[in-house]
């Protein structure tokens, strides 16, 4: 499993390399006269079905775990969807569903920053406050499918959109289907916080791959699945699906869009994890899932005793913004440009520590990686130094497996510190920095002289 936590530009080097797709049949041919705006794949290089067969129903439930396995449908879900499906009023003395009458609201008027509002009152608010089928409120189902055909052009395979709480959700729902305890899992070396957390429980056995400012270095991936490749029987193929886990997509800043692994996905070994948190609202806990059919039910059958279904407000919500594509694009592009001008502008103040820590300009995402030079570990830099004189990072150590290793690294944010204050906060980390490579040396020299 393969869990990228940033955009990464080899990712089309890499499949190759993996799995030696060889040209047989070129992948569905489809109008796309929309703008291409946020096109995460490659026109020039599409992806061709390979000398492997797509994978199976066999081959998926190989990867499901026992716990997934014994999941069953909750009859009283099923029955909801099915009211759904069926589309008509019907006499119903089925569901446990509360008397709209007894809600306490009449009416939620959302105004929108680009002009127009989503008014719900009635039937339309009623429904948005009411249970809905697990896998996501119909009409929002269908537009993500849309959405993703036009983000991504995945291979023509069978898959399915399920919506989730974001990225978060849709990360602990795929290890509980795919990993068992002990399980190998292959990471980025410095991977998003969240996938360790919930990986710990399971003692997976972490595969950390390094990485460069491109994602993974291929080579290294390459070696080590080789390596595994080498315990299964001859002939088999390797046996990995991949999550991708990318809630970035939409702040990519040099207008070179990066090709995803779903629109490369020629074998069904995606899993693609969305989220709105960064370009909408965190708070809204909104993203969906996007995979191969034959695991959609497994997913549902998750979240059917997890929490029924997500928020049907805020389906309805995403639904509104979705269905007006160019309120959409346009939101989307000013909070590219919003974060593009802060990055921008971090880069800038950074410029003054220029001797104190190397980094490279972010091409996507929120984040600079400082690596500090001079400090062992920015362990108790960040926690005790920094934190005193008022200053907030995060080390390194956040996002390894194995937070006790040291580490060179400090993430620094710049979505959302007031522009007028970034350059005050680089000028407090370089003193801070200074201090701790001062005491970094006077700890050196004492461990010289004790080896004396
Ligand atoms: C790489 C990555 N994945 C997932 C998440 C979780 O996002 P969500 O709010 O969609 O759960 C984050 C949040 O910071 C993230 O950085």
């Amino acid at each position: 499993m393969l869990v990228p936590s940033k955009l990464c530009k080899c990712n089309m080097e890499l499949l190759k390399k993996i799995l030696d797709i060889r040209p047989l049949l070129a992948v569905s041919k489809r109008n796309y006269t929309e703008n291409d705006f946020f096109k995460c794949y490659n026109e020039d290089n599409p992806p061709v079905f390979g000398q492997y067969n797509a994978l199976t129903e066999k081959d998926y439930s190989r990867f499901l775990t026992q716990r997934s396995k014994r999941r069953e449908a909750a009859l009283t879900r099923e029955i909801t969807h099915l009211a759904y499906k069926v589309g008509k009023e019907m006499l119903s003395l089925a569901e446990g569903m509360p008397n709209e009458g007894v809600f306490p609201f009449s009416k939620i008027d959302i105004q929108m920053k680009g002009g127009g509002n989503l008014l719900l009152e009635g039937k339309s608010l009623s429904g948005s406050l009411q249970y809905i089928p697990t896998q996501g409120l119909p009409a929002l189902l269908g537009e993500l499918n849309q959405l993703q055909e036009h983000l991504h052009r995945p291979p023509a395979l069978a898959r399915s959109v399920i919506v989730t709480n974001g990225g978060q959700h849709g990360i602990y729902q795929c290890v509980d289907m795919l990993v068992e305890p002990g399980d190998p899992v292959i990471v980025n070396e410095y991977s998003y916080t969240g996938i360790h957390s919930v990986l710990r429980p399971y003692h997976p056995e972490i595969l950390g791959i390094p990485e460069d400012e491109h994602g993974m270095i291929p080579e290294t991936l390459e070696a080590v699945l080789i390596d595994r490749e080498k315990d299964l029987r001859a002939g088999v193929q390797i046996y990995f699906l991949i999550i991708e886990d990318d809630p970035y997509v939409f702040l990519n800043y040099n207008g070179n869009p990066i090709s995803s692994f779903l629109s490369m996905d020629t074998y069904g070994r995606v899993i693609r994890l969305d989220s709105f948190s960064k370009v909408m609202s965190s708070g809204l806990r909104a993203g969906w899932a996007t995979v191969p059919t034959p695991l959609l039910q497994r997913l549902e059958f998750h979240s059917q005793a997890e929490l029924l279904h997500t928020c049907s407000l805020t389906q309805v919500m995403l639904h509104h913004l979705l269905s007006n594509r160019e309120q959409l694009v346009s939101y989307l592009q000013s909070a590219r440009d919003l974060y593009r001008m802060r990055r921008d502008a971090l880069q800038e103040s950074l410029q003054q520590i220029s001797d104190l820590a190397e980094w490279v300009l972010p091409d996507a995402g929120l984040f600079f990686w400082l690596r500090v030079r001079g400090v062992d570990d920015v362990y108790s830099m960040v926690f005790r130094t920094a934190l005193h004189r008022g200053l907030m990072m995060v080390p390194g150590h956040a996002f390894t497996f194995d937070t006790s290793a040291p580490s060179h690294y400090v993430r620094l944010t710049f979505s959302k510190i007031p522009l007028e204050h970034m350059d005050q906060a680089v000028r407090r980390l370089a003193e801070i920095i200074r201090d701790e490579q001062l005491l970094t040396k006077q700890r050196q020299r004492k461990r010289l002289a004790s080896d004396r």
